[in-house]
């Protein structure tokens, strides 16, 4: 199984950026966090980031037929993107969205995700735990598609 992490825009910047809210655990640390799980869970995984939103897509429709998942913090784009949701409806890919921040508590332009409507399942609010739990999340939910 192969499961590519998608982090969206300012995720570059975690350690340094509005500690208060975001923590102080890196993204090479997150990274590494999700590396060691995806070995105990028996899967591959694949990092990308980018402040982008046309990489990101570009990324996403690249992923059709190499990954059985996608675990995605679209950042501010999950607020924003139509463009976003389109590729993940377009691909079909599984796809588990996942928040540092818990986003239903800030304000309220961040209470809507375009891309929760299209993902399995969302999870936030666990600061790094919330990749952990996805991609947790992601395999399941593999493996129950896969077992229909
Ligand atoms: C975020 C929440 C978004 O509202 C924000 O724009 C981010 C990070 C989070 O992980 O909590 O960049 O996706």
């Amino acid at each position: 199984m192969k499961i590519l992490v998608v982090h969206g825009p300012n995720l570059n910047l975690l350690g340094k950026r509005e500690p208060d809210i975001y923590g102080t655990v890196t993204l090479d640390e997150i990274n590494r966090r999700l590396a060691d799980l995806a070995k105990e869970l028996g899967t591959e995984i694949v990092c990308f980031q980018s402040n982008h939103e046309g990489e990101m897509v570009q990324k996403i429709q690249e992923a059709m037929g190499v990954y059985q998942a996608i675990v995605i913090n679209p950042g501010a784009y999950t607020h924003t993107s139509v463009a976003l949701r389109d590729a993940i409806a377009s691909t079909g890919i599984l796809a588990v969205e996942v928040h540092l921040s818990n986003i239903y508590r800030r304000e309220e332009f961040r209470q809507h995700s375009y891309i929760s409507g299209v993902a399995v399942g969302q999870i936030t609010g666990f600061g790094p735990e919330s990749y952990l739990l996805g991609l947790r999340a992601a395999v399941q939910a593999v493996h129950r598609t896969a077992g229909k």
